[in-house]
């Protein structure tokens, strides 16, 4: 899974900003690691994304999650899922902050790693939980409102994850591609409703409204730096054209 591309205004150099508002090109803060320094960083990354379920495997075989191992790996999965869905989200504003563009090929692995958290979790709830009884996932489905929610958030999250490639962003060009990966404001809302739900028999949201603020905040920023760069990309108006506008 992979969240929106960037709008293609975002590159537009001087020239090609004609009769629009001016652009103030800042430079690069840092300059790029070279290539081989990227793929070592993604190297470490994968490594440490697949920590946790290292950590869950190791657990399991050694016995030593607790009373309750199912449902130790279940909320586990579930805490690293929004966990990973929330730096997938930060990569882009990250970008735009230190200006360091290469942050953007670190986000297609954090998206699949949200997406293979998300399958640990649904997984051990199908699996070790409910044991494949269908009828009695069917019957959570429909009847608990934590899961049919969290079970839409992982449905909408499966196109995401298959359609991260290369490939398929070409297959889909990248106008579709991008309008499907904003199911993503809908995913974000429904996994924290889903937490939320799931600790209201408890009224503990301490940590539902931790990650909620977080979400919300990733994806504010994305709208508001949308709606700016729209802005900055409209024609500015000369002060009689203002005028007149605002007479009618
Ligand atoms: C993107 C999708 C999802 C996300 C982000 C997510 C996230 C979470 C989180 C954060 C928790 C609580 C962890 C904690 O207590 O710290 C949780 C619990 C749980 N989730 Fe999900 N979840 C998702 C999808 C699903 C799906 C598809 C199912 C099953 C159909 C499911 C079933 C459960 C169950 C059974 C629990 C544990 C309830 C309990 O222990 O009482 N979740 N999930």
């Amino acid at each position: 899974m992979v969240p929106p591309l960037e709008s293609p205004l975002a590159g537009a150099g001087p020239t090609e900003n004609a009769g629009q508002r001016p652009i103030r090109k800042r430079p690069n803060r840092l300059a790029a690691p070279p290539a081989r320094a990227v793929t070592g960083i993604k190297a470490i990354l994968f490594v440490v994304s697949l920590g946790p379920a290292v950590r869950l495997l190791v657990g399991a075989l050694t016995d030593q999650l607790g009373a309750n191992p199912v449902e130790f790996i279940t909320r586990n999965s579930g805490d690293w899922t929004l966990i990973f869905l929330s730096l997938t989200l930060a990569v882009t504003p990250a970008r735009w902050l230190t200006h360091w563009h290469w942050l953007q090929k670190l986000r297609r692995m954090l998206g699949l790693f949200t997406f293979f958290y998300a399958l640990v979790h649904f997984t051990t709830y199908f699996w070790l939980d409910k044991f494949f009884d269908l009828s009695a996932i069917g019957k959570d489905i429909f009847k608990r409102p934590f899961i049919t929610v969290g079970f839409a958030a992982f449905v909408l999250l499966i196109p995401l994850a298959a359609t991260s490639t290369n490939a398929m962003v070409k297959r889909l060009g990248a106008l579709r591609w991008r309008r499907l990966h904003r199911a993503i404001y809908l995913i974000a809302p429904l996994a924290i409703l889903h937490f939320w739900w799931m600790k209201a028999g408890k009224h503990d949201f301490s940590k539902p409204i931790l990650y909620g603020s977080v979400l919300a905040g990733l994806l504010a920023a994305r709208i508001l730096h949308g709606a700016w760069v729209r802005w900055r990309a409209a024609p500015a108006r000369v002060p009689s054209e203002r005028a007149a506008a605002s007479s009618r």
